[in-house]
């Protein structure tokens, strides 16, 4: 039908611009009680009811431990340059402090080196939410001593994979481990305190800046960094009182860890707010906690609307939305990446995570997801559109390479360039993973080109 959605994109792009497609391991792994593997938060969480849409678990998922090979040939055949993907804490650590589990460490081991065969660089996050339930047993991230098992269980994992990797991420969304994890309780572990939930951000952000000082102690090569979820808040009236709870809800998903990672400060006007729920910090904290970064990740999924008559975002009405409810915003991330260069002196920045749930059906081998194929081109043309105003971006990251455990929607959201059917395991690229593919191919095509120029010049 209509015209390729890529068309022209491709030359909008840098030669070492990075493309790559993004997982996480409760997500797609499996294997939940294999080899060694200890219980996480979410294997418990699940078990819960009424926690699951769809009463689901990641006892089997993608079945990825036994499916990587399939999954990294995916990947690659996709044209992309690099893997985004997460270690199980629990896999390499079970109870989360002292044994290492042999088993655990050797598969991530074969994982990167697999990666590397198929041309794919290794980009490792530590912490995409799976801690060891043996260590929230101890208090979790509310736990002061929490930082430094973390900060144990991330020199262990660069020992053994450190060479080899391209960056090394240390959490993956703080705001939804604290507000969706410890004050709304919609994920695991299912606390809801506010004040807990402060005091796990700034044990999260502690411990990010405490591994990066240990694993350049140690000599890393890999660049480091963290990965926040980040959207412009906008007001959904034009009243004083809109533009109040707009600031606020800014502070309180952005400014809240922006502010302390690049300017070694929390902002007062949230800090205040918090009143008695303010997270308890000890001195020396805030310097640790803004030890330069080699890059910081942004998952961009859509823009918030803030109203001071609903605490959560209010609905998209009348608005283009994904699966999940969420607003198709594009110029969203345009206009975040440009703040982000305007107003703190970030660090090269990736896009981490962005993509989309659509109701997808596989008919005779094929899904006709035109909706996310128009939906990747928006967000890559936004990217595009941020570069030629001089933000520093690096790369893309597609969410996700495959449909997988969609935490509390369970299966029933599927995110994937490639379709799982998972009562049978078969993997299906969906169109637009051809779409993308042939993008990659263009972008490919034209720096060959250019390099032959210029060696002929
Ligand atoms: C992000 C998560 C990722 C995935 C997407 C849809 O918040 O990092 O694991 O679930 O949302």
């Amino acid at each position: 039908m209509s015209a390729d959605p890529f068309a022209g994109l491709h030359a909008r792009f840098p030669a070492d611009f990075v493309w790559g497609v993004a997982t996480s391991a409760f997500q797609i792994e499996g294997a939940a009680t294999e080899d060694g593997k200890g219980p996480s938060i979410w294997d418990t969480f699940c078990r819960q009811p009424g926690t699951i849409a769809d009463g689901s678990h990641g006892d089997v998922a993608c079945d990825h431990v036994n499916r990587w090979e399939e999954d990294l040939d995916l990947a690659a055949g996709l044209g992309v340059g690099a893997y985004r993907f997460s270690v199980s804490w629990p896999r390499v650590q079970p109870a989360g402090h002292g044994a290492f589990n042999a088993a655990g460490l050797a598969f991530y081991d074969r994982l990167v080196d697999g990666m590397l065969a198929r041309g794919l660089q290794p980009h490792l996050t530590l912490n995409h939410w799976d801690m060891p339930q043996a260590l929230q047993d101890r208090g979790g991230w509310a736990a002061r001593d929490t930082v430094q098992r973390f900060v144990d269980y991330a020199r262990a994992v660069h020992a053994r994979l450190g060479d080899r990797l391209a960056s090394m991420t240390t959490h993956n969304e703080p705001w939804v481990i604290a507000m969706l994890g410890h004050e709304s309780g919609h994920f695991a572990p299912g606390i809801r305190h506010r004040g807990t939930a402060m005091q796990v951000v700034h044990h999260l952000l502690l411990s990010h800046g405490l591994a990066l000082q240990a694993l350049r102690a140690d000599g890393s090569r890999a660049g480091l960094g963290i990965v926040l979820n980040l959207s412009p808040v906008h007001t959904a009236t034009a009243s004083a009182a809109d533009a109040a709870a707009a600031r606020l809800e800014d502070g309180r998903l952005a400014r809240m860890y922006l502010d302390p990672l690049l300017r070694g400060h929390y902002p007062p006007d949230v800090l205040e707010y918090l009143g008695a729920d303010a997270p308890r910090i000890e001195s020396g904290d805030l310097r640790h906690i803004a030890t330069p970064m080699d890059f910081m990740g942004v998952n961009y999924y859509t823009r918030n609307v803030a109203s001071s008559a609903s605490p959560w975002n209010p609905a998209a009405a009348g608005r283009p939305i994904t699966d999940m409810g969420w607003e198709i915003y594009p110029q969203g991330l345009t206009e975040l990446l440009l703040r982000l260069h305007r107003e703190y002196p970030v660090p090269p920045l990736l896009i981490t995570e962005n993509g989309a749930a659509f109701a997808d059906e596989l008919r005779g081998g094929r899904v006709e997801d035109a909706a996310r194929t128009r939906f990747i081109a928006q967000h890559v043309s936004a990217v595009a559109d941020a570069l030629e105003q001089g933000v520093p971006v690096a790369g893309y990251m597609l969410w996700s390479l495959l449909d997988n455990f969609e935490w509390a929607s369970g299966y029933a959201k599927r995110f994937g360039i490639v379709h799982v059917d998972y009562a049978t395991q078969r993997r299906t690229p969906k169109d637009s993973a051809l779409a993308y593919r042939a993008f990659l191919q263009r972008v490919a095509r034209r720096h060959t080109e250019e390099a032959a120029e210029a060696a002929g010049a």
